[in-house]
C-alpha cells in the first residue's frame, strides 16, 4: 500500500535505536489499529485516495456514533448534479434488516457481516452518476476514520426499495457495507488496474487506435 513504506520504517527505526541502546526510548510496540493509525497520518491525500480499496472482512464491533456521524456528513456534502441532492440514506445496523438487504444483491456477503450499511436512495430526479459519488465519499471518509467499506449493488432494486420501505417514486440500486476492519483484512486477489496506456486518449478516442 503506498504510504506504508514509510511509516513502517519509521516505526523499525525506532526500534533498531532502541534496542541498540541509541535512545533511552523503549521498542515501540503497535497494535494493527494503531499502526493502521500511524499509516493514515503518515499518507498525504494523493496516496490516501490510490489507497482505497473495498474491504469485505470485518469485525463485530459496531460503528461509533462519531464515526457515523463523520461518514454521513461527507455523504451529505458530496455534490450533485445542479446540487439537487435527490438522495436519502438509509443506515442498517439490524442484524435481522442486514440479512434482508443481503438478499436483495447476489455478492452481498459483506452486508451480512457488516457492522452498517448505508443504502443509497435516489429521490424522484436522482441519478446513478450522484449515487457513485455518494457511494465514493461515504468510502473516503470511512476509510479517514478507521472504517472498512465495501459497494454493494442492489440487483433486485424493487425487493430493496420494499424492505427498506422507500414507497412510490424512490429507488435504490447500491449500498456501501461498512465496518472495522478485521485484523489482516485485505482486498480481494482480483485487485489492480489496467495501466494507464490502455485507458487515456487524448483529445479523441480514435488517436491512438
Ligand atoms: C458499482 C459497483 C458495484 C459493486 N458491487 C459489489 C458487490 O455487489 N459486492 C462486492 O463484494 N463488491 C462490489 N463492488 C466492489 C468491486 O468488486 C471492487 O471495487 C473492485 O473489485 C475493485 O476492488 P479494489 O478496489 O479492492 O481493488 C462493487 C463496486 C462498484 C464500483
Amino acid at each position: 500500500m503506498p504510504g506504508k513504506r514509510p511509516c513502517c520504517t519509521f516505526v523499525q527505526t525506532i526500534n533498531d535505536q532502541a534496542k541498540s541502546g541509541l535512545t533511552a526510548a523503549k521498542p515501540v510496540r503497535l497494535s494493527r489499529s494503531w499502526l493502521s493509525s500511524l499509516i493514515l497520518l503518515c499518507m498525504n491525500n494523493y496516496d490516501f485516495v490510490l489507497s482505497l480499496r473495498a474491504i469485505r472482512g470485518y469485525g463485530e464491533q459496531p460503528i461509533s456514533s462519531e464515526h457515523m456521524a463523520a461518514i454521513l456528513e461527507a455523504a451529505r456534502w458530496t455534490g450533485s448534479s445542479k446540487n439537487k441532492q435527490n438522495w436519502a440514506f438509509v443506515v442498517v445496523t439490524e442484524r435481522e434488516q442486514l440479512e434482508r438487504v443481503a438478499a436483495c444483491g447476489r455478492f452481498t456477503d459483506p452486508v451480512r457481516n457488516s457492522a452498517a450499511t448505508i443504502v443509497i436512495v435516489e429521490e424522484p430526479g436522482g441519478n446513478e452518476f450522484d449515487s457513485g459519488r455518494v457511494a465514493q465519499n461515504i468510502m473516503l471518509a470511512a476509510k479517514a476514520v478507521g472504517v472498512a467499506s465495501c459497494p454493494i449493488t442492489l440487483h433486485h432494486r424493487e425487493r430493496a426499495g420494499a424492505v427498506v420501505d422507500l414507497g412510490e417514486g424512490r429507488t435504490c440500486h447500491y449500498a456501501v457495507a461498512l465496518g472495522y476492519p478485521l485484523p489482516g483484512a485485505e482486498p480481494a486477489v482480483l485487485g489492480g488496474r489496467k495501466p494507464l496506456a490502455e485507458l487515456v486518449h487524448w483529445q479523441s478516442y480514435g488517436s491512438n487506435r
